[in-house]
């Protein structure tokens, strides 16, 4: 596997910023597979039980805990490691967190995405940053169209426009700092990276879907959804982490040619709602599983929400590979095999050995 993107990841210095989280620990398992020599900085994980700790994720990296909101920590890590591909995934990740806790988030999330770029600018030798932010970052237009790299930010509650801001700051420092047309100076290219409902086996995060469907399941409950008719662009996991690494290839081999905004999310045909979501999960679970509906009032949720893939699909040559089908049928082995106490390690490498054997080769 340590062939994959031109070898380029084998020995290679990566950082990456919330290596502790869900799509943290999937891309530590993914980026050993290929050889990379990997570094984290985060907080510890966030949920109990997590994926790092039971898959073992300590023993695969260089593992820093510290906040991203200390720029001080950040840099001296930085300077030590001195990475040559960063990715950023640290973040309060959560909308309806975010509507508890708005000064945090916008902390984390913005000055976050300041205090990791800052860190990258005094640090020689990084050749490629990307900025992981999320679907949400676009002005929600509530149409049915998929959003493109080129339009607005916006984001109606504190996590959207939290990742809409972190979009704006990379682009400051893109302008500022790393500008593609003075490239020969400095060297570095970035990018920032836009994905959608990302789901997988190993999420036990509040108020997300599937980790919610797995709990009710496990304490013998009728699963409750909100917004039944809202559509989101659900993605496996291992789909926009492969679009970051392709990325991260492309800006670290080719450069600022690659600079700017990317979307990763699925086909069309896979943006699904929620309750089709869920009820295909109770028919794949078996076991009479079941949902109802919550008729409480809820926070503000966008509706509609597509992304058009159109730019890495022509430039990156990016596509998706797994459709919802064969994604929610992993998630659903994934977690019988979780709850029959199987090794996480295996039954998560597992998945990433298909998929690649599937879609790379
Ligand atoms: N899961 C999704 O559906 C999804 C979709 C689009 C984008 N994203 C983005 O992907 C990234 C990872 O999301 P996830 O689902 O793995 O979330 P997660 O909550 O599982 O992981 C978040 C990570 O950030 C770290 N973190 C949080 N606050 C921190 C702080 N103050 N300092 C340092 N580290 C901190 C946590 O320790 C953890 O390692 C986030 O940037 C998120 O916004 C997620």
């Amino acid at each position: 596997m340590e062939t994959l993107f031109n070898s380029i990841y084998k020995n290679r210095k990566v950082l990456i910023t919330g290596h502790t989280g869900f799509k943290g620990s999937w891309l530590c398992l993914l980026l050993h597979k290929l050889g990379a020599d990997l570094y984290g900085y985060a907080l510890e994980p966030p949920t109990t039980p997590s994926l790092f700790e039971k898959a073992g994720i300590t023993e695969l990296i260089t593992s820093e805990i510290g906040d991203i909101r200390d720029l001080e920590h950040l840099s001296r890590f930085m300077q030590q490691v001195q990475p040559e591909i960063v990715i950023h995934m640290a973040a309060q990740p959560l909308v309806r967190e975010s509507y508890k806790i708005p000064v945090d988030t916008y902390a984390i999330n913005v000055m976050g995405t300041v205090n990791l770029l800052e860190a990258c600018r005094l640090t020689p030798g990084i050749k490629a940053i990307v900025n992981v932010t999320t679907d949400k970052c676009y002005e929600n237009r509530e149409w049915h169209w998929g959003y493109r790299e080129n339009e607005a930010m916006g984001g109606y509650d504190p996590y959207s426009n939290s990742k809409g801001c972190s979009e704006l700051v990379t682009a400051a420092y893109r302008n500022s700092y790393f500008n593609p047309a003075n490239y020969a100076n400095h060297g570095v290219a970035i990018a920032s990276a836009r994905a959608g409902n990302v789901i997988g086996g190993g999420d036990w995060a509040a108020d997300r879907l599937i980790p919610d469907f797995i709990r009710s399941i496990v304490n013998g409950e009728t699963i409750k959804i909100r917004s039944p008719y809202a559509i989101r662009p659900w993605q496996h996991v291992l789909e926009p982490l492969t679009g970051y690494q392709t990325l991260a290839a492309k800006l670290f081999t080719e450069g600022a040619q690659y600079a700017g905004g990317w979307n990763f999310g699925p086909d069309d045909k896979d943006a699904k709602n929620v309750e089709w979501i869920t009820a295909t999960l109770c028919n794949l679970w078996g076991d009479r599983a079941d949902y109802e509906i919550e008729t409480n009032p809820q926070p503000h949720e966008a509706n509609y929400l597509k992304l058009d893939c159109s730019k890495a699909k022509a430039e990156l040559d990016w596509y998706p590979k797994w459709n919802i089908e064969t994604t929610l049928k992993s998630i659903v082995e994934w977690n019988k095999a979780y709850l029959n106490k199987e090794d996480i390690r295996e039954i998560t490498e597992r998945q990433i050995d298909q998929y690649i054997a599937e879609t790379f080769y």
